[in-house]
């Protein structure tokens, strides 16, 4: 196996994948950078881009010979939300998945994997604030009992057969680049698009449904610095829990209105709401942040100055 790092991302096209790639392209070089997902870009990419599904092993397996990938982030999921609505395929792709490139590593056909789990692992019996790593794990979603499975899967992987998959709870992510697939947490890329287009926003989730929260650029960061940390930092192989902010939809209404002072902001939560009432408001940390050095960049008013500053162009009438 070749010591050059080529990277394949599966799922290179969803909210996460499409600031991922580029962030990775301009670390390790475009050249060293795959792309995979069921349907093809939008836009050209810079980086090479391979049509294919996690769930078809054979074709998987060719674009790793091919490109001699030896790190893969697997992205590919169905999130919470599209989860409850089709469960099956929610417990196939976001297990099958992840089982296919555990035994690629198993196989040594590639050697290091990053594969996100979420706080939705949780559920109404954990305590909603503060959360620590090793709180009650009883979630209420078809995603979230996937992603606890695939934590115990990676956790097994590793204790048995030393394959290094490393892994960390998102809270819900946010970032202007690109637009969320399916999750409870969607609201709060949603609401800067209707903000900054039409100046109102009518929101899926109570007013003070308070989650844990985070940038986009806080999640690539942590992503890219537990993948590069050394293998005897990770000391956890299920999945870490991370931690920048936490608000509820008023509270980021009310730090929108500092900049668009005209926005107005509705309520009329729905099925998701309830999938939210069942997860933490606030995460605790400390393991990701002794273990392997992690530390966020951005609280809220930081991202949202962000956000507005990148997305006012595009809206500009
Ligand atoms: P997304 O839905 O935006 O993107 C997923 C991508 O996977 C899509 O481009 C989709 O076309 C692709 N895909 C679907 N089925 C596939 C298949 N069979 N083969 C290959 N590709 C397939 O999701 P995301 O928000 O980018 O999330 C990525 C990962 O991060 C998921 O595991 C998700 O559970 C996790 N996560 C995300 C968040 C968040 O707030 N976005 C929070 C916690 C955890
Ligand atoms: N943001 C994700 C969701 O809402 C949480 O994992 O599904």
């Amino acid at each position: 196996m070749s010591s050059q790092k080529k990277i394949l991302v599966i799922g290179s096209n969803g909210q996460i994948g499409t600031v991922l790639t580029k962030k990775l392209g301009q670390k390790f070089g475009f050249e060293n950078v795959i792309g995979s997902d069921l349907r093809m870009p939008d836009a050209p990419t810079k980086f090479i881009f391979e049509e294919c599904s996690v769930l078809n092993k054979e074709k998987l397996e060719d674009i790793i010979y091919r490109h001699k990938i030896s790190d893969v982030y697997l992205l590919a999921a169905y999130l919470s939300a599209k989860g409850e609505k089709n469960i099956d395929k929610a417990w196939d792709l976001n297990m099958t998945g992840l089982l296919n490139v555990l035994n690629f590593a198993k196989q040594k056909k590639i050697q290091k994997i990053f594969w996100p789990s979420s706080i939705a692992v949780f559920g109404p019996s954990t305590p909603k604030n503060n959360v620590q790593q090793y709180a009650i794990t009883e979630p209420t979603t078809i995603y979230g009992v996937s992603k606890l499975a695939g934590e115990s899967l990676c956790h097994y992987y590793h204790n048995k057969f030393g394959i290094d998959v490393r892994s960390i709870r998102y809270p819900g992510l946010i970032g202007w680049d690109s637009m969320p697939g399916g999750g409870t947490t969607d609201y709060a890329v949603d609401i800067f698009h209707e903000a900054l287009k039409n100046q109102e926003y009518t929101c899926f989730l109570s007013k003070d449904r308070t989650l844990p929260m985070m940038y986009m650029d806080d999640a690539i960061k942590a992503t890219i610095l537990i993948m590069e940390a050394q293998a005897n930092k990770i000391q956890i192989r299920t999945s870490y829990n991370l931690s920048a902010c936490h608000f509820s939809p008023n509270e980021l209404a009310e730090e929108i209105k500092k900049y668009i002072p005209s926005f107005q902001i509705t309520y009329k939560p729905d099925d998701r709401d309830q999938l939210a009432k069942g997860w933490p408001a606030s995460i605790n940390d400390k393991h990701a942040r002794n273990d392997w050095g992690w530390k966020p960049n951005f609280n809220l008013s930081q991202m949202v100055s962000d956000i507005v500053l990148n997305l006012r162009n595009r809206y500009k009438k």
